[in-house]
């Protein structure tokens, strides 16, 4: 017998309801405007892929591929999977649509959500949103120094605090990130025995992955291991060096951080992650990275690309925690009707200054004067417009500032204007 449907939203999901989508709405705007003052182009990506785009792209031993995924076949028989990141999917949309061969650098942003299944807490879901930007085309250290300005930048106008951890994971060459996890496993091995068991497994498939255990021997092990900074290759010290002197030079702080290895397989050189306060361990409210091999991964050429994306849920849980203050929409003007015949008029009124671009609402639950006025300050609205007031005349309306409580007769011509100023 079918049982009743559940009322909740599935495990790790959630509803973004007013107020705090509001906030939400705000912040993804700002974002995104201030990306395309810098020449990123919003665009989407479907939310679903074929698998291969995050298996070849992402890495078949990251824990986001072999344990997070949502992945399903469809009824063609095609095995689909719930976007869990927006890198791969962009680089498969310019490798699709050759954009790599118009001007480079492709510079795109996004904001949307991505789906992971891991075990839900504060500040981790399984339906979670992104809002990043990608720079796909330079291989210049300046176009690091800007993704990673740009990512401060918008924290900080939004007004939330981070710390940004810098490392190089250098290029995979023998001589630098290969040879270092050869050093690194061999370090690993030797303390075997004291390593928990879950970590032991890694020695072999990923090393570098041992620095993000929380496992405590584990920590331990790996405050003495030998870090990647002493064994990338000079190219990659070099470009390292660049990236610093240019953040420098935009004034852009940033902590050293050797052990910051990123969890997604694509990523070269430049790693980089920011830190929120008030989110305990799940204190990463962004990350990004450089990934030259990406477009190699799914099939494409050698295109170079960085970019970043940031944890919405995060920093909005961030924001919070900093600011209780309520967040509303912001209304122009609430129009009243004083009775009855009026409430038709009022919709006619409405109507023509949402026209004039002011934003305006009105009631739509036949509520007496009293209510209506209670719903006005209810919306925040600067103004109250009423409809059918004596003191005036025909063709002329009564205006209440809701922030002073004056009222005055505004000629019907006016209005726009007088709810402007
Ligand atoms: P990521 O570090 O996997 O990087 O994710 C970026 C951010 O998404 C994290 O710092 C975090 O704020 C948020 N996030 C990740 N998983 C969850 C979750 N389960 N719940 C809530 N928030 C979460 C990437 O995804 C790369 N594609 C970033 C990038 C862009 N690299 C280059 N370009």
């Amino acid at each position: 017998m079918a049982s009743e449907p559940s009322l909740s939203a599935p495990k790790g999901t959630r509803d973004l309801l007013p107020p705090e989508s509001w906030a939400w709405q705000k912040v993804i705007r700002l974002g995104m405007d201030m990306f395309a003052d810098a020449g990123y182009a919003p665009m989407d990506t479907p939310l679903f892929e074929h698998t291969e785009v995050f298996e070849r792209g992402v890495g078949e031993a990251t824990e986001v591929v072999g344990k997070q995924m949502y992945t399903f076949i469809d009824r063609g028989d095609r095995s689909l999977t719930l976007r869990p990141e927006g890198t791969a999917p962009v680089m498969r949309s310019v490798l699709e649509h050759s954009l790599h061969r118009g001007a480079l650098p492709v510079k795109l942003a996004y904001a949307g959500p991505m789906f992971r299944q891991e075990r839900p807490q504060k500040g981790r879901y399984r339906q979670f949103w992104q809002i990043g930007i990608e720079a796909i085309g330079s291989e210049s250290p300046l176009a690091d120094a800007e993704v990673i300005e740009l990512a401060m930048r918008f924290y900080e106008a939004i007004g939330l605090e981070v710390k940004l951890l810098l490392n190089s994971i250098g290029h995979p060459g023998e001589d630098c990130r290969l040879g270092y996890g050869k050093v690194l496993a061999a370090y690993l091995t030797e303390h075997e025995a004291e390593l928990a068991g879950v970590d032991r497994a890694r020695i072999a498939s990923n090393p570098l992955r041992t620095f993000d255990s929380k496992e405590e021997p584990t920590v331990a092990v790996m405050a003495g291991a030998p870090l990647i900074t002493d064994h990338i290759c000079d190219g990659c010290k070099a470009h390292h060096a660049q990236v610093t002197s240019a953040l420098d030079g935009l004034g852009v702080e940033f902590e050293a951080a050797p052990k910051l290895v990123r969890g997604l397989d694509y990523y070269m050189r430049t790693a980089f992650e920011f830190v929120a306060g008030g989110l305990g361990s799940q204190n990463a409210a962004g990350g990004g990275g450089r990934y030259d091999g990406l477009a190699e991964l799914l099939g494409g050429p050698r295109i170079p690309g960085i970019g970043f994306a940031l944890g919405l849920d995060r920093i909005m849980l961030s924001l919070s925690e900093q600011d209780q203050s309520q967040q509303t929409g912001e209304m122009a003007a609430y129009v009243v009707a004083l009775d009855e015949k009026h409430a038709g008029p009022a919709l006619e009124m409405a109507t023509r200054l949402r026209r004039a671009g002011l934003a305006t609402d009105l009631d739509l639950m036949t509520r007496g004067l009293k209510g209506q006025m209670k719903a006005a300050a209810r919306s925040g609205a600067r103004y109250t417009v009423i409809l059918g007031a004596e003191e005036a005349g025909p063709g002329s309306f009564l205006v209440k500032d809701m922030t002073s409580g004056e009222q005055e007769v505004v000629d019907g011509p006016d209005l726009e204007g007088r709810l402007t100023r």
